[in-house]
């Protein structure tokens, strides 16, 4: 089977766009400005490509037929978790489990570790929480008398170590917070929570939703339990996600979903899981997804993370700047960050101010950002605007977005 290798390019935006075909299209008569990568992100051509490889030339299922398609399918899909261990760090490709995206996965270790806790058992998440990392816990304390507290956010934007410290105890089961906020773009010191769980007795789980498509990640180094994230948000097809989890953790939960290819044997009475990971991908898996997911992690790679995470910074700090610079605009988040800014841009609501910037074809998101709880409750902000930026975005669009909110300001104003 041919696989596509990507040589080292270094970063060239400019370069790069090329390899992205919605890029190139227009919105109402302008070159499309997509400032709107934190919900999802666009796809090059050599994803595109394979997925349509696969659909072409050796659609087939996996890991039940024995002739040539099915083989060749189920190595390409198998070998995809084997490139995803690489991608972030894990010792084996059987710790590698496809799920629908971060929610899934987060359900996944919500659902599956529940015979793990007793009632009064308590769940520490942190106020910067998207819906996904909030929910899942939120129902089990729900219906299983569990507890849950949030570590507080300062007013940087930045999570309060000491509250967390006091917040900890033997009563404490489970940490999970994300990685970076999608609305603060606060990268979070994961290690340092870790080692405070395991010191505690208790797990770390890790949306890395905003990270590991944007920065270096290894599962090892960040030292957690488990690691949930998105293929669309990485340059891959919708409709997969990942969770990464330590093999001994596991191997002693329960499954998530029951039926075909996760079970070893089934009678009438009873039935035996299978081997990770396929005890957790249940059913039909999610073939030209997985195949689709590899082949952008191994683009991603070819550019370099730490390429990526440089040149994501850099255009947070020129959109700081060109934002910051307006009267009337005020930013929340820390000035280290990720490669997102959300703002209020005074006298215009974020999302008058998405539409008037639609006009000129420049996406941003506007609203909760699926983080309520942070936006209402601690920012005391009803809604607020988010431009989130990737690999092919310039310093250029980022000038076009601030005048873009300028223009906005004087028609609201
Ligand atoms: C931090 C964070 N966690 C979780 C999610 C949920 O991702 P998905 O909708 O792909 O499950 C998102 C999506 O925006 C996110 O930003």
């Amino acid at each position: 089977m041919t696989m596509t290798t990507h040589a080292n390019a270094g970063l060239r935006p400019e370069e790069l766009r090329k390899q992205f075909p919605a890029l190139s299209r227009t919105v109402n008569g302008k070159k499309l400005v997509y400032l709107d990568n934190g919900a999802t992100t666009q796809k090059p051509l050599c994803v595109l490509e394979a997925m349509d490889r696969y659909y072409r030339e050796y659609n087939s299922n996996v890991h039940r037929g024995i002739h040539r398609l099915s083989e060749e399918a189920t190595e390409a899909y198998d070998s995809a978790h084997e490139t995803i261990a690489g991608f972030i760090g894990a010792h084996s490709w059987q710790e590698v489990i496809f799920t629908k995206n971060t929610t899934e996965s987060l359900n996944l270790v919500a659902r599956s570790l529940l015979p793990t806790f007793k009632k009064g058992d308590e769940v520490l998440l942190t106020q910067m929480e998207h819906h996904s990392n909030i929910v899942p816990w939120q129902q089990l304390a729900k219906q299983h008398g569990l507890v849950v507290r949030y570590i507080p956010v300062t007013d940087e934007g930045i999570l309060d170590l000491l509250a967390a410290r006091k917040m900890l105890s033997a009563k404490t089961k489970l940490v999970s917070l994300t990685h970076v906020s999608n609305v603060l773009g606060t990268i979070n010191p994961v290690r340092e929570v870790a080692g405070m769980a395991h010191d505690h007795g208790a797990l770390c789980v890790v949306d890395a939703a905003q990270s590991v498509p944007h920065m270096p990640v290894s599962v090892q180094e960040l030292g957690c339990d488990f690691l949930a994230f998105s293929g669309h948000k990485m340059a891959g097809p919708t409709g997969i996600g990942v969770l990464w989890g330590r093999t001994e953790l596991l191997e002693r939960m329960q499954p998530f979903l029951y039926g075909g290819d996760m079970i070893s044997s089934v009678s009438f009475q009873d039935a035996e899981w299978n081997e990770l990971p396929w005890k957790f991908e249940a059913g039909t898996p999610v073939i030209a997804e997985g195949i689709g997911l590899a082949e952008a992690a191994r683009f991603l790679t070819g550019i370099g993370m730490d390429s990526i995470q440089r040149h994501e910074q850099a255009l947070a700090r020129h959109a700081c700047e060109a934002l910051g610079s307006l009267k009337g605009v005020r930013i929340f988040g820390p000035r280290e960050r990720a490669g997102l800014v959300s703002f209020w841009a005074d006298p215009v609501h974020p999302h008058d101010l998405a539409s008037l910037l639609d006009q000129d074809g420049i996406a941003i998101r506007a609203g909760h950002h699926c983080a309520m709880p942070l936006v209402v409750e601690v920012l005391k902000q009803p809604a607020l605007a988010r431009a989130s930026f990737y690999l092919y975005n310039t310093k250029e669009e980022i000038d076009a977005l601030a005048a873009g909110v300028k223009k906005a300001q004087k028609v609201f104003g």
